[in-house]
């Protein structure tokens, strides 16, 4: 159990490294459902993809069968329709959503559909068992992250 909390704590330090973005803080406001929808949505993203980057880092000892079942739920969370989160209207509320997104939509989505295929492939690198074929795929979707939270993610709470 403590070992479990730790590895816990290790992975939130890993991905707020990576993303460069403070801890996450999801909320659940039911007169914010997108809102919420999204967030909750990017934390399971976010908690999955955390464990498989402190495992490729060595800030976690790799484990084999995890990475698969993290790359698979990640996998999973791509299935849905979180364009459903970024609805016109849901701008404004407790986001870091930088309205530039409901202005160029189509290249928003675009860099969805980026980390869609960039999962895709890294589930299917994951399921290897390969670490050569793991590293450049998990690159590649860290990429994704970073190139859409550049331009549409804020650092801080918006409003
Ligand atoms: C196409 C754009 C896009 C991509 C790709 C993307 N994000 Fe985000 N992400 C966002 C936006 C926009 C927000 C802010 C949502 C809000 O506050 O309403 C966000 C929020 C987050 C949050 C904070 C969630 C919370 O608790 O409020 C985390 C963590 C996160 N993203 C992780 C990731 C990770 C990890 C990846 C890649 C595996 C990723 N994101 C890929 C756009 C993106």
């Amino acid at each position: 159990m403590v070992k479990k909390i730790r590895n816990a704590c290790i992975c939130g330090v890993s991905v707020a490294a990576l993303l460069l973005t403070p801890v996450a803080i999801s909320h659940f406001d039911d007169k914010e459902m997108a809102q919420s929808y999204r967030q909750s949505w990017f934390a399971l993203v976010a908690s999955n993809f955390g464990p498989m980057a402190a495992m490729m880092k060595g800030d976690m000892p790799y484990d084999e069968s995890r990475m698969k079942e993290h790359a698979n739920d990640l996998s999973a969370l791509m299935s849905m329709d979180i364009m459903r989160g970024f609805a016109d209207g849901t701008d404004k509320g407790t986001t870091r959503a930088k309205p530039g997104i409901w202005d160029n939509k189509a290249d928003f989505t675009a860099k969805m559909d980026d980390l869609i295929e960039a999962v895709a492939a890294l589930d299917a690198a994951a399921q290897t068992g390969d670490k050569n074929e793991i590293a450049p795929a998990f690159g590649a979707t860290g990429k994704a992250c970073k190139a859409c939270h550049d331009d549409y993610k804020s650092k801080d709470y918006l409003y």
